[in-house]
């Protein structure tokens, strides 16, 4: 099943044109295109360890000059909160990452390790002896939304978190600089840390969940001061050229709210215009999480003036808005999830305007290789092919 272009060949090429153009990263990392992989959870570790057919998933999606973010990847045992994800803690962790990030560098793509904390996002049976998971507040999740349980095998709601002691969060700031230095050592060119949708960092920015009243509480630059230790210490440790931070303004995935975005994300980039990051990436107003969402008002657009350095936008981008984005100086790179996730060789069909794979939500968090590994290249099914031979004709 395909979706079909609504322009091929040379047309396809010219609407397409800004996002085939070359862009330098700070730290002299060269893009070939603006097109970037996002980040996302496949769920098909095993025992918090990265398998070896995430090699073949990552290269498929490689070629010279793309960028590409791993799957979030937890900084500690405590960090996890959806089955089978994969870590940065443990030897063996960064041994298993070797060969798959080898497998993108030998296709000459650039590829950061994108660096999680879920904090209440999870369930006690993730937790080390059972213990409660931690966040900023000791407010659980109230949306609604669900956690699903590996002992139990159902969704149950979220239990209520504990609440992390001010004392406790130096150690939690070192766990994300060891990850960001085992990253490296596995071979990334860099790392993201996942300031976005609702986990640990989301958790002390928004004030819907925020109920501190210590120095990580209350006013914005309380809210913010954690986000900003992690940065420092991840910037410290590996070079600033090489840490990204992926926020998501307004989202509201698992239950985070904030009062006043615009105030919050505002302060927030003003300080990190102080650092000389890699980038920024920031999620769209019209998605949630991993999926979409209804757009209102809300823009990033407001941010753009404000950052100086390299802005990454994402959230229900095509080849059509992409373009736009990137020509209408909205972004500096796109980023691309579910379409690229489907389309391996998603940069090669927007520029011919051919046809694209549908995917399938079912296989998102499914095991083994089904929609992980066995997205058909354009030229691997009847539809491409009849579409390469019309360009031939
Ligand atoms: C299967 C799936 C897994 C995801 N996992 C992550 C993740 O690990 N980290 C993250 O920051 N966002 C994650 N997201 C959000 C995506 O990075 C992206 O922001 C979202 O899919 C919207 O972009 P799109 O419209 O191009 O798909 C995930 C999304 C999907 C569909």
């Amino acid at each position: 099943m395909t979706i079909a272009p609504t322009t091929h060949g040379s047309a396809a090429a010219a609407a397409t044109a800004p996002l085939f153009t070359p862009y330098a990263l700070p730290g002299n990392l060269q893009l070939k295109h603006r097109m970037v992989y996002a980040p996302l959870t496949r769920c098909r570790a095993f025992d918090q360890i990265p398998q070896p057919n995430a090699a073949q998933y990552y290269a498929q999606r490689s070629t010279p000059g793309t960028l590409l973010i791993s799957e979030a990847t937890c900084i500690s045992d405590r960090a996890h909160g959806y089955p089978c994800t994969p870590g940065l803690y443990t030897e063996e962790q960064v041994e298993a990452w070797k060969p798959i990030v080898s497998a993108v560098h030998e296709k000459e793509a650039v590829f950061f390790a994108q660096l999680w904390h879920v904090g209440r996002a999870s369930h006690q049976h993730y937790q080390p002896n059972e213990e409660q998971p931690i966040s900023a507040s000791s407010k659980a999740v109230g949306s609604g939304e669900q956690v699903f349980s590996p002992k139990s095998m159902q969704m149950e709601d979220y239990p209520a978190p504990r609440q992390l002691d001010a004392s406790e969060l130096p150690a939690i700031v070192e766990q994300y600089r060891v990850a960001a230095r085992n990253a490296l050592d596995a071979g990334f060119d860099g790392v993201e840390v996942h300031g976005a949708n609702g986990y640990l960092i989301d958790q002390f920015l928004k004030d819907g969940i925020n109920d501190r009243t210590d120095d990580y509480g209350g006013p914005i630059e309380n809210r913010c001061r954690f986000a900003l230790e992690v940065m420092k210490a991840v910037c410290e440790e590996v070079g600033s050229e090489k840490v990204g931070l992926r926020l998501s303004p307004f989202g509201g995935f698992l239950d985070a709210h904030d009062s006043h975005p615009y105030a919050l994300n505002i302060y927030l980039l003003e300080e990190l215009n102080k650092m000389n990051l890699a980038y920024v990436h920031l999620i769209e107003p019209r998605v949630a999480g991993s999926g979409d969402r209804s757009e209102g008002n809300d823009s990033i657009a407001s941010f753009r003036s404000v950052y100086n350095g390299t802005l990454i936008s994402a959230g229900g981008f095509n080849a059509e808005n992409g373009a736009k984005a990137i020509a209408s100086g909205h972004c500096d790179l796109v980023c691309y999830g579910r379409l690229f996730l489907a389309n391996p060789d998603l940069p090669r069909r927007f520029q011919l305007g051919a046809p694209l794979n549908k995917y399938d939500r079912n296989t998102f968090y499914s095991q083994g290789t089904e929609g992980y590994t066995d997205y058909p290249f354009l030229e691997e099914t009847a539809e491409g092919k009849q579409f390469l031979a019309t360009l031939d004709a």
